[in-house]
């Protein structure tokens, strides 16, 4: 695990943006996994600022979200296809067609999510993966306790979920209950992940992830198996990590090594 440590959430998704960009330029066909709630929301705002101003095509990107309510038809606006039209598609040039999010009115959920699974493998599998973190450790809606080879499935959100969505639905009693998600096997096959969180609420999540045992307690963790994931965070979520200084030593070291500096010393 890469973990970036910048000063503030602003900062950390625009470093998190040119981590996709990249991406994107060098792979103009290629397939993002994207992320609802409230932390992904200035990474894409720095992404359709690129489109808009630098030129970022997304004409030949193919998306496939994480996750969806269960019974929120698209128009809801707490769905999650809702959520990525209005802060994303609607405002880059990615073609509609060929973002997935996953159907959360299914009729038959098990076929779905079968089909879900397949649409990934036929696009040639997620290059890059952007994810958020719950409180409680999640990724996508993998809960405390979901298997770590889980696949593609309906998962019922842990009640620590429920509270802390309640903001966007104004209530606990208005949260929907289920949701359809990509497993935490479906998430470690992707090509490389960038996990980010933001704010003090979420330094616990973050310290037991990035730095705690591999458990399926704290889904999250489960990327330490994975070969190639980036964490970007802020000072608040980076505030209960034991071996930050390392981190931070780690930064400088790639930053030599791209700016072509090869000596520890100044001169
Ligand atoms: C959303 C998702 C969730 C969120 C997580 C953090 O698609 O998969 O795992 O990333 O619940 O939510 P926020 O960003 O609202 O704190």
């Amino acid at each position: 695990m890469r973990v970036i440590v910048e000063k503030t959430p602003e900062a950390a998704s625009q470093r998190a943006a040119r981590y996709v960009a990249s991406l994107v330029r060098e792979k103009p066909i290629c397939v993002l996994g994207l992320a609802t709630g409230g932390t992904p929301l200035k990474l894409y705002g720095e992404l359709i600022r690129m489109h808009q101003e630098e030129g970022l095509d997304f004409s030949r990107t193919t998306s496939f979200n994480l996750d969806e309510y269960v019974g929120l038809p698209p128009t809801h606006e707490q769905s999650y296809r809702y959520f990525m039209q209005h802060n994303l598609f609607d405002k880059i040039n990615i073609d509609v067609r060929n973002t997935h999010v996953p159907d959360g009115r299914a009729l038959d959920f098990d076929k779905y999510c079968e089909h879900y699974e397949q649409m990934i493998v036929d696009n040639g599998g997620i290059d890059l993966q952007i994810l958020g973190i719950g409180t409680d450790g999640h990724i996508a809606f993998n809960e405390p306790g979901s298997s770590l080879g889980s696949r593609t499935r309906l998962k019922t959100l842990a009640p620590e979920t429920v509270k802390d969505n309640a903001r966007f639905f104004g209530g606990e009693k208005l949260v929907p209950r289920l949701a359809v998600t990509m497993g935490v096997g479906t998430i470690l096959e992707s090509k490389k992940c960038a996990l980010l969180a933001f704010g003090e609420n979420k330094a616990e999540a973050i310290a037991l992830a990035v730095e705690g045992p591999v458990t399926a307690q704290v889904t999250a963790s489960a990327l330490q198996m994975h070969r190639e994931v980036h964490v970007f965070l802020d000072e608040g979520s980076a505030a209960h990590l034991a071996r930050r200084e390392y981190y931070d030593e780690v930064e400088k070291a790639h930053q030599m090594l791209e700016t072509g500096k090869l000596s520890w010393t100044d001169d």
